[in-house]
């Protein structure tokens, strides 16, 4: 069997960043796509190549120049992006993802690719615990493209063999690189606000109840559904994982145990009416049960390293 070659696509972003050093660190050969280069590529040396997904031939053309076997499809454009340039969400989200899901059928070399679903698959009606199987009403482009995504994984390993998986993310929050044009990345940028010179703007209401994820727990959920017996994976499309859940003024008390003097007010935009379609948390069942997923961090953990992180960056500046 040829040595394993991990390609993560959107390797700039703010999954794709934390993703490539984790595998980076677990001594595996990692090849990185975006459209700009990453930061740190140069720093830990890591092959970068500028590729749209949009283009095909490109894509394919980097697949066979570094033989890879593995493929993590991330870039997409988010949940309060994608409302904004809805005909340009589409086409990327889609066509990305065909273009891989096609490559991966094609190419013997390719094993497997992972790609990540959402919480925004769900919408009105799918209650405020979401059950794997809960009925799905997406209200953003964003969430209609992995809605769909996710039926065309199902299809491409039913009909042409393609050993996708998927899981559906919360709000991720992660130290390494922000989000970009999410819905839950208030909860990222609030940690840039922690100085006390002014009060932090949440763009939710106080009590908007979210499901999110520490980027820690994030990438062992790929690594591990990746890693778990094809035969155990019951779930064809995205399995629902879960970690915690809170509202930003449970986030803001929780900082204030670090920070006393930290202020936050509230000016709801557009994106709290996303956030009040969406569920507080899931159930993530059958992602435990097939292949052992158990999140490790809460709420008091995710803050205490969030604020660490900040902390170590400064006295590194
Ligand atoms: N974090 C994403 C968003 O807010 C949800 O998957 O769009």
């Amino acid at each position: 069997m040829p040595q394993d070659v991990h390609c993560i696509i959107g390797a700039s972003g703010q999954l794709g960043t934390e993703l490539a050093v984790a595998l980076h660190n677990a001594g595996e050969r990692v090849v990185l796509l975006d459209i700009k280069a990453p930061s740190f590529s140069a720093l830990l040396g890591l092959p970068f190549e500028k590729v749209d997904v949009r283009d095909q031939a490109a894509l394919s053309a980097a697949f066979g120049t570094h033989r890879v076997t593995h493929v993590y499809h991330l870039a997409a454009a988010l949940s309060a992006r994608g409302e904004q340039e809805p005909q340009w969400a589409w086409d990327l989200n889609m066509k990305g993802l065909l273009h891989v899901l096609d490559l991966a059928a094609e190419m013997e070399g390719i094993r497997q690719v992972f790609w990540p679903s959402s919480i925004a698959v769900f919408g009105p009606g799918s209650g405020p615990v979401a059950a794997q199987s809960a009925y799905r009403l997406p209200s953003t482009v964003y969430g209609i493209s992995k809605n769909v995504g996710e039926h065309w994984c199902s299809w491409y390993h039913q009909h042409r063999g393609v050993d996708v998986r998927s899981v559906r993310y919360p709000g991720l929050i992660g130290t390494l690189a922000p989000p970009g044009g999410g819905t839950t990345d208030y909860a990222v940028e609030v940690f840039d606000h922690l100085d006390g010179t002014a009060p932090y703007t949440c763009f939710l209401k106080a009590d908007e109840k979210l499901p999110m994820m520490h980027m820690d727990d994030a990438v062992a959920a790929a690594l591990h559904i990746l890693s778990a017996p094809r035969v155990s994976l019951r779930c064809t499309e995205a399995y629902n994982i879960n970690a915690m859940s809170f509202a930003p003024e449970e986030l803001f008390a929780e900082i204030r145990r670090h920070v006393p003097a930290f202020q936050a007010r509230y000016a709801p935009d557009f994106r709290q009416n996303i956030a009040a379609g969406w569920p507080d948390m899931l159930n993530d069942d059958m992602a435990r049960e097939d292949w052992g997923w158990s999140p490790k961090i809460g709420l008091s953990g995710l803050v205490r390293s969030m604020i660490n992180a900040r902390a170590v960056r400064s006295v590194a500046q």
